[in-house]
């Protein structure tokens, strides 16, 4: 595993960590037992950064972490979430008194004292209009309750506005072969002022593993069934947004691609590993199986140049067209 630094807090994070929100819930039954496992495996990996949330599995994903550190010696950054608890999003709900109450209760659940990173969990557009939030966090950092923090976005423009407030160590976005759109502008920016990348579903929620097919089915309380429609939250967040028979039809393309030896899953991550702007990418993972192949990405030769313009020419001609503007 190799490790890179995490915009300017110190942290060298391993450029494959782990995408806790799949073990937490939505995404189908996964006991305690897998998703520890899967947790210990990637720390046998070599992971040292997870990214969790306070609504995965309304909290569970937080206390399996908070489990694992107390079976683990090894030093492991968590990153988690706050803004998802509202009922609804408005700007006005990331008030100081929510805020507290959110970081609060994280804390319990990580059994910690203070929070490594606390990042936005897609806040509506607006409120990179209301300096006041960024201020509000600025005040937890100095309280101890937070020692960074960052925000998750759903788009690029958001990304952009994000990292004009300058205590902003860190930009979680979709990057992945089936959506390049940050890499155009938001890396420059974010490697200018030094900000940290989490390239998040970076699997297109595991279109990328190469392992379905168009009749494959999905439990109901995966959001690959129940959300393929937007209806729960940002259909950006399902298969990345990309429609599944175009994108299995785009899989086939990026298959060619593989070198020998080489899985489809370690080559659409070890795609994300050639910018240098990324810090790391967040695979989730119910399985020690998958986190270990997930893993072994760091370990594989850069891709070919003509391997990274196919797969360029593949986005712009089908999947492109599709989503490029959207997010
Ligand atoms: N709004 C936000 O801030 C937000 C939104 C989404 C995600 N995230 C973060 O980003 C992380 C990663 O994104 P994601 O979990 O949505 O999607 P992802 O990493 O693209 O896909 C993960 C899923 O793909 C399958 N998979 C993973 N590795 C595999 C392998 N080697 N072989 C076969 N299948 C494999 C697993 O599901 P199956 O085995 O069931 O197929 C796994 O749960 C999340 O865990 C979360 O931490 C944040």
């Amino acid at each position: 595993m190799k490790y890179r630094s995490l915009g300017r807090t110190g942290w060298m994070v391993s450029e494959i960590s782990f995408g806790a929100w799949a073990i937490g819930g939505s995404w189908g039954q996964v006991s305690d037992q897998e998703a520890l496992a899967a947790l210990n495996q990637a720390v046998d990996s070599g992971v040292n950064f997870i990214d969790t949330a306070d609504v995965y599995g309304d909290g569970r994903s937080e206390r399996l972490i908070a489990e694992l550190k107390k079976e683990r010696k090894e030093e492991i950054i968590v990153a988690t979430k706050a803004g998802r608890r509202l009922p609804s999003q408005t700007t006005e709900g990331y008030s100081r008194e929510n805020l507290s109450a959110w970081i609060e209760r994280s804390l319990r659940n990580l059994a910690v004292e203070t929070l490594d990173l606390l990042q936005l969990h897609c806040p509506p557009t607006e409120l990179y209009d209301r300096p006041e939030v960024f201020g509000i966090l600025d005040d937890f950092v100095q309280a101890g309750k937070i020692r960074y923090y960052g925000v998750s976005v759903q788009k690029v423009a958001e990304a952009l506005r994000a990292i004009e407030y300058p205590n902003v160590q860190s930009v979680q976005i979709i990057f992945n072969c089936f959506r390049q759109r940050p890499a155009d502008l938001f890396f420059a920016r974010a490697k200018q002022g030094k900000v940290g990348i989490l390239a998040r579903v970076p699997l297109a929620s595991g279109l990328l593993t190469g392992k379905f097919r168009n009749d494959s089915t999905f439990a109901a309380d995966d959001h690959r069934n129940f959300n393929r429609h937007v209806e729960s939250f940002d259909v950006g967040e399902t298969f990345s947004g990309v429609d599944y028979d175009l994108g299995l039809e785009s899989v086939e393309e990026i298959r060619q691609l593989l070198p020998a030896g080489t899985s489809m899953s370690e080559f659409a991550l070890r795609w994300i590993l050639m910018f240098d702007a990324v810090s790391c990418a967040i695979p989730g993972g119910k399985r020690s199986e998958q986190v270990e192949e997930n893993c072994r990405a760091s370990d594989l030769p850069p891709l070919t140049p003509e391997a990274m313009a196919e797969v360029e020419s593949i986005y712009k001609q089908k999947i492109g067209p599709q989503i490029h503007h959207r997010w």
